[in-house]
């Protein structure tokens, strides 16, 4: 199942046009590949979209998108300027089936991921890069600050959209 670009996705995109222009850019997570299309056309100097999922990840290639199959960086050595990811977030919901937590469930409680994710992206950012990260108020914040701290980043929210049963946040963070 590839995810179908939602509310998050858009938020997230409107973010990616104002930033990559120029930029070394890499969409973590790509699934339709909505954040890559946007960098491309806001003229990003590279564009390199990831999935966990093979089937987007073909979808991607097939679009004619340099496009990588990897769990998180395994599969990524290079540095970039900018790196987007909308993640799993939500967490667990036993009532959901499998194939479509791949895509929404952060682990147990949402953050797993999104801090796998943070522990492993600095080292992919050049000097001065930036990540744009897609978070939700029912993400549990309460380890990802502090462990922000520690890896001596900053976090600043760009915006704070309601959506009926959450509010979506959109986090620069340097
Ligand atoms: C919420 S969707 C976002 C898709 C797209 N970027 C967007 O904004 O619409 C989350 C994406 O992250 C991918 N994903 C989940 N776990 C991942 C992991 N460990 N490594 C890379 N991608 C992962 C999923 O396959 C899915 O395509």
């Amino acid at each position: 199942m590839i995810y179908t670009p939602d509310e998050d996705s858009y938020l997230l995109e409107k973010y990616v046009k104002k930033y990559s222009k120029n930029k070394s850019f890499l969409d973590m997570g790509s699934g339709s590949g909505i954040q890559a299309k946007a960098a491309i056309s806001a003229g990003a100097s590279s564009v390199l979209a990831s999935d966990i999922n093979k089937e987007a990840v073909e979808n991607l290639k097939s679009q004619g998108i340099n496009a990588i199959h990897s769990n998180l960086f395994k599969n990524i050595k290079s540095k970039f300027d900018i790196i987007a990811f909308n993640p799993p977030y939500l967490p667990e919901d036993k009532q959901e089936d499998k194939e479509s937590a791949l895509v929404t469930t952060g682990g147990k409680k949402g953050d797993e991921i999104i801090l796998k994710f943070l522990k492993q992206a600095k080292a992919h950012l050049n000097k001065n890069g930036t990540i744009l990260l897609i978070l939700s108020s029912l993400t549990p914040k309460n380890k990802i600050i502090p462990l922000l701290n520690k890896l001596s980043m900053s976090y600043k929210i760009l915006e704070n959209k309601k959506i009926f049963f959450e509010s979506l946040e959109i986090w620069e963070i340097q």
